[in-house]
C-alpha cells in the first residue's frame, strides 16, 4: 500500500529524516515508536502531503505520491498531532466540511457524518461547538476528521497524548474496529504499551533512523533472552560502579539512580553471580533483588537510551 525508499528530509541544517525506507502492506497496524524529535510527525506529514519539499520515492497505492496527490489524498486519513478544528463550527459541521473536502455531497454526505457521530461517540454533542468539549471529545472529533470519507489508509499521529483514560481507550478500541473493517493503520506514540496493545508491525525510529523493526512477537523475542536485574544498594551508586558492571561481557546495560541500580543482561544464571561480585568488589551492598524479563518498554529505552528529549 505504501512504498518509501530512501526519504530524506532535512529543515535547513537540521535532519529530520535520514534516507528511510519502509513499506506498509494491506492490513497491517504498523506502529511508529520513537521519542520526541524522532521524526515521527515529518513521516506523516509527507505521507498526508503536508510536506512536499522532500528527497526520495513515496509510493501509495501502487503511484507515485506527488504525481498523483489529488487521487491519493482521497484515500488516505490523517490525524495531525495538532488538533486541526473549527472552533466556530458544531461538531456536525466540522465533519460536513472535511467530507465535502473529499467530495462528499448530499445524503451521501449526511449518511457519512450520521455514521461517523456514532462512531466517535458525540452524537448528543453534535450541535455543540467544540469550546464546549473536553480535551478527548474534542481529540475524537478530530478523528472523526480524518475518517469521514472512510479513507483505506489511516494515519495517527499521537492521538492519545494528553486526554482522559475513558477517550483513550475509546480512541484504541476504534482503531481496532476500524482496522476490522477493513482500513490499514499507521499509528505513531511514544507509549510503548498502545503500541505494544494494538500495533502487529513496528518500527522503532530515532534521530530520523529506524534503529528496529519487526513484528511486535519478533522484537520480544530477539531481546527477550536478556533479563533486567534491579538492585535496591545500600547506599546511592557510583560512576565506577557502573563503569565496572558495563564492562561484564554479559551486561547490555546498567543505570543508577540514587540506590536503585538497573542490570540489563544477555543470560540468566552465571551473570547474576558476576553481577553481585562486582557489586561486593566497589564495597557496595544491596537490600533487594528482582529480576524480570524485557517488556517493549525496556527494548526501547535500551534503544534509544534515557537521556531526556525535548
Ligand atoms: N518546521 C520545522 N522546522 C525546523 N525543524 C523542524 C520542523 N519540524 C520538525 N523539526 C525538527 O525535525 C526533527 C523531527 O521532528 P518531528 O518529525 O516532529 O519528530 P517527532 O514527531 O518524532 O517528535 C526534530 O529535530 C524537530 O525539531
Ligand atoms: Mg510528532
Amino acid at each position: 500500500m505504501i512504498k518509501i525508499k530512501n526519504l530524506h528530509k532535512q529543515y535547513n541544517d537540521i535532519v529530520a529524516i535520514k534516507n528511510i525506507s519502509f513499506e506498509v502492506q494491506e492490513g497491517d497496524i504498523l506502529g511508529l515508536l520513537g521519542p520526541n524529535g524522532a521524526g515521527k510527525s515529518t513521516t506523516i506529514s509527507i505521507l498526508g502531503g503536508i510536506i512536499q519539499n522532500y528527497r526520495g520515492e513515496v509510493e501509495a497505492f501502487g503511484k507515485n505520491l506527488s504525481k498523483n496527490k489529488k487521487e491519493i489524498k482521497r484515500k488516505i486519513g490523517v490525524v495531525p498531532q495538532d488538533i486541526i478544528i473549527f472552533h466556530d463550527l458544531t461538531a456536525r459541521e466540522n465533519l460536513e466540511y472535511f467530507g465535502s473536502l473529499y467530495g462528499l455531497k448530499g445524503k451521501e454526505l449526511k449518511k457519512h457524518v450520521d455514521e461517523t457521530l456514532a462512531f466517535i461517540g458525540l452524537e448528543k454533542v453534535a450541535k455543540r461547538l467544540p469550546k464546549t468539549f473536553s480535551g478527548g471529545m474534542k481529540r475524537r472529533l478530530n478523528i472523526g476528521c480524518a475518517i469521514v470519507h472512510e479513507p483505506k489508509l489511516i494515519i495517527l499521529d499521537e492521538p492519545t497524548v494528553g486526554i482522559d483514560a475513558q477517550s483513550r481507550n475509546h480512541i484504541l478500541e476504534s482503531i481496532r474496529l476500524l482496522h476490522k473493517r477493513g482500513a490499514t493503520i499507521i499509528y505513531t506514540s511514544h507509549y510503548m504499551e498502545e503500541i505494544e496493545s494494538i500495533c502487529d508491525r513496528i518500527l522503532i525510529i530515532d534521530k530520523g533512523e529506524i534503529i528496529e523493526q519487526g513484528t511486535t512477537e519478533e522484537l520480544l523475542d530477539q531481546y527477550n533472552q536478556n533479563v533486567c536485574y534491579r538492585f535496591t544498594l545500600n547506599k546511592v551508586g557510583n560512576k565506577a560502579l557502573v563503569s565496572d558492571l558495563k564492562k561484564k561481557e554479559l551486561v547490555e546495560s546498567c543505570f543508577c539512580q540514587e540506590e536503585n541500580i538497573e542490570i540489563v543482561c544477555k543470560d540468566a544464571g552465571c551473570a547474576l553471580q558476576e553481577i553481585i561480585e562486582t557489586i561486593e568488589k566497589n564495597g557496595f551492598r544491596y537490600h533487594t533483588i528482582n529480576s524480570k524479563k524485557n517488556n517493549l518498554e525496556d527494548i526501547f529505552l535500551q534503544l534509544t537510551g534515557r537521556t531526556l528529549r525535548d
